[in-house]
């Protein structure tokens, strides 16, 4: 450091120097803002279009309901620890740009406050009794990751312990002693992943503890989440995510909603509400996250919401759609994943020339390309409205609004 910016903050974390999560966490919040404002202008100068200011997040600390932790055989020393510090065992996230390499962490001031002290219940607990952490060199070790999710509407936490292994005589006495420990874990499930995949899932082993998933509530609906479900991190953030997709979207009387890679059906579920459940139809790839999406609209009496489970680049296409006798779509909500649109995608959504589309996107920069793509086939940008989901990393959601010049 030259001489400290009149916009620094002191951090909060006693890891910011070494962890891979929060990189702007040294800038004072409203400096974020600005910043995050100054990149995407930067990044969507192509499309010409004139940027909203970025949707701050009213609580920018413990906003994250899920973590994902990973263990490590010997831990990632950090800046300033003195020489001949103990290295075995680590449980916490990664350092910043050593993805093989974890933080044993003491605290994370971006996750839900409970989240502490329930990974350091778990830490000592598997330093007693001795579960080795999995060793990605060796291939060898029994605990790998543990993840541990919170709904904001009950308060309920869920935690998932994913080993190598079933290993019910270890496991079991491990979580009914964390449970005892922790009465607040209101679910404790294991999944078990032996492959080589640093991945935080795997198939299901078993429910130690609870039903295995929580209940959020978002835009007045019921979720179930289970460990795996995909769904948004940042809940109070998400409810206005929702509310402005919903106000953009807005179906006439009669027109075919899609929403396009609906995870669990968040937005088709909402949007069912005006639109009429009928006239709407999910679109996702993982066949576990269109079953959770069935039984969230069972959940919130919306069953006519259709759900189609495959890759888009083929369920999209005009001849398949006819196949399940899906009428093509007045409105689109596209909310693809970081890499943005398949090519076969975006030329499936051209072709079927909804009136309006919004496009959700957590990367401006593969957005920038699709939106670009959307304008040169006909469509009007109308609104690019940043959401700031991720407060003190630097990242930022994206809604871009486009109505198609040929209709009213
Ligand atoms: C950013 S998430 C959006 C989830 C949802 N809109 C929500 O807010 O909860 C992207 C989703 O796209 C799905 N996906 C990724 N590739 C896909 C593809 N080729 N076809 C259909 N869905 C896909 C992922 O499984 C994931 O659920």
């Amino acid at each position: 450091m030259l001489r400290p910016s009149p916009h620094a903050s002191p951090a909060r974390c006693p890891h910011v120097a070494s962890c891979g999560g929060c990189s702007f966490q040294e800038l004072d919040y409203r400096a974020q803002l600005a910043a995050k404002q100054r990149l995407l202008a930067r990044v969507l100068e192509p499309l010409g279009a004139s940027l909203a200011p970025v949707l701050a997040c009213e609580r920018p600390w413990n906003y994250r309901n899920k973590m994902d932790f990973t263990f490590a055989r010997a831990r990632w020393i950090e800046s300033g620890e003195p020489a001949g510090a103990e290295v075995g065992f680590a449980l916490g996230l990664h350092a910043r740009g050593h993805f093989h390499k974890v933080l044993d962490l003491q605290a994370c001031e971006i996750a839900f406050a409970e989240a502490a002290p329930i990974l350091a219940g778990v830490r000592e607990l598997a330093r007693a009794r001795e579960l080795a952490p999995w060793d990605v060199r060796a291939r060898e070790g029994l605990l790998r990751h543990l993840v541990l999710r919170k709904s904001w509407a009950s308060g309920a936490i869920l935690a998932d312990l994913v080993t190598s292994a079933a290993a019910p005589e270890l496991l079991e006495p491990f979580a009914a002693e964390l449970r005892s420990r922790h009465p607040e874990l209101t679910t404790l499930v294991q999944h078990v992943n032996p492959g080589v995949a640093l991945v935080a899932n795997g198939r299901l082993e078993r429910v130690f503890h609870g039903s295995g998933e929580i209940e959020e509530r978002l835009g007045g609906l019921a979720f179930a989440i289970s460990a795996a479900s995909f769904f948004q991190t940042n809940t109070p953030q998400a409810e206005h995510l929702l509310e402005l997709v919903c106000a953009q979207a807005a179906p006439r009387p009669g027109e075919t909603v899609f929403d396009l890679y609906c995870g669990c059906g968040v937005f088709a579920l909402a949007l069912a509400r005006a639109a009429g459940p009928e006239r709407v139809f999910g679109f996702e790839l993982i066949e576990a996250a269109v079953e959770d999406a069935r039984a969230n609209a069972a959940r919130n009496g919306l069953e006519g919401v259709r759900f189609v489970a495959g890759d888009l680049a083929l369920t999209l296409l005009p001849e398949q759609l006819a196949l399940r006798a899906i009428p093509g779509p007045d409105v689109c909500v596209v909310d693809p994943p970081r890499a943005g649109m398949h090519p076969r995608v975006l030329g499936a959504l051209r072709l079927l020339e909804p009136r309006r589309i919004v496009y959700v996107s957590c990367n401006p920069r593969a957005a920038v390309q699709d939106v670009a793509a959307l304008l040169a086939a006909g469509y009007r940008l109308e609104l690019v409205q940043p959401v700031d989901l991720f407060p003190h990393t630097p990242h930022v959601e994206c809604v871009f609004v486009l109505q198609h010049e040929r209709w009213p």
